[in-house]
């Protein structure tokens, strides 16, 4: 993707952002996506005039007309990433495949494409903005980019206005107090994307359809969902909102290909590209649930990892099903998972050296 002149955005100044006071209050312990900065973009699409009426001011409720596609047809893509206060500024992890994601997902969603340009200038300013919000220590700014139809009609059929958001989250972790290891729940009732559907693009219809195997995951006191495919249910494809990973005894690594019905993770590419740069033999391959069940029993396989933006990567310690519980040999994370685990946090945190150009400086 080429990259676009720098986009202007109009600021609108804040009448009343949140104290200094309360904000260090909210910040000792913000949880995951429930306390909000000051600010956010708005740019406007129409048929016609394409992108435009850029903007940045107040967060503030915006009011749509009840007819609105959005809300009767679901025509909704999102992105997430953060920004990470590092030891001399602000940077973001891998951007521009964000950027390229939200891209994809609006092809595959019928709406226009957001050019990069835009949706890397959104983001960095508002980083820029609200930076008095970025946490510090283990904490980070989550941002949130999303688009939806707007336009006022009842039809099935693109909408021909749509507005593009992005607001801030500062968080902590994203696994209620901090756990390690993950357990997760094997969904024989539900798929998450058929082939030839959704899968592999980032709109909100697929986390709606996937709700009610969360549900049923929290009653079996599971942290997450884990979906086999649709056509044979069979190959496991990946959790609610993470990819998975395999390690072997002999060291290997195997994560199920990117086929449209997955969603491809910007976590998954970069531990593909730091196992490999190791000199490690990673197999995007299709994983059958039957195997996983023998590999942990004869202990073939020895870890399994849950990765994606929001948890960064968390050991998966049991698989909990109707047809009994899978119990991986290193619970609580092993070596290979640690070691992995590290390298990449210590990239996104400027403590370890950048090899690849994925840290982009905002400030
Ligand atoms: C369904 C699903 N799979 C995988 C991921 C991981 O993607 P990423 O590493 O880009 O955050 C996410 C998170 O966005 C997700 O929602």
């Amino acid at each position: 993707m080429s990259r676009e002149p720098r986009a202007t955005f109009r600021h609108i100044a804040h009448p009343a952002p949140v104290p200094a006071h309360e904000r260090t209050a909210l910040l000792a312990d913000p949880g995951f996506g429930r306390v909000f900065t000051d600010h956010m973009v708005t740019i406007r699409w129409t048929e016609g005039q394409g992108w435009h009426d850029a903007q940045i001011g107040p967060r503030e409720n915006f009011s749509i007309n009840p007819a609105s596609a959005v809300l009767h047809y679901a025509q909704e893509i999102f992105e997430g990433l953060k920004a990470y206060r590092v030891k001399d500024g602000v940077t973001l992890f891998r951007p521009e495949r964000n950027a390229l994601r939200f891209q994809q997902s609006a092809e595959r969603l019928a709406m226009p494409q957001l050019p990069e340009s835009l949706f890397l200038g959104s983001i960095e300013e508002l980083v820029r903005i609200d930076q008095d919000w970025i946490p510090g220590g283990e904490g980070s700014l989550y941002l949130r980019p999303f688009l939806f139809a707007n336009e006022t009609f009842l039809g099935v059929k693109p909408a021909s206005e749509y507005l593009y958001v992005c607001i801030a989250s500062p968080v902590g972790n994203y696994f209620k107090g901090g756990k390690k290891a993950v357990t997760v729940w094997l969904s024989d009732t539900y798929t998450r994307a058929a082939p030839g559907g959704t899968g592999a693009a980032k709109c909100g219809g697929n986390y709606a359809a996937s709700l009610v195997a969360q549900a049923e995951a929290s009653r079996q006191g599971c942290d997450q969902v884990v979906f086999l495919d649709a056509a044979e249910r069979k190959w496991v494809e990946e959790l609610g909102g993470m990819n998975v990973f395999f390690v072997f005894a002999d060291g290997t690594l195997l994560t199920p290909p990117l086929g449209g019905t997955i969603l491809p993770g910007v976590t998954r590419d970069s531990i593909l590209t730091l196992a490999r740069a190791e000199g490690r033999e990673v197999r995007e391959e299709r994983y059958s649930i039957d195997h996983w069940r023998m590999d942990a029993a004869s202990g073939r396989l020895r870890e399994c990892f849950a990765c994606g933006t929001a948890a960064v990567v968390s050991p998966i310690g049991k698989i909990k099903s109707a047809k009994g519980d899978i119990n991986i040999p290193e619970a609580e994370g092993g070596p290979v998972t640690e070691a992995l685990k590290a390298k990449l946090v210590g990239i996104q945190r400027g403590q370890v050296e950048d090899a690849f150009g994925w840290v982009r400086k905002v400030i």
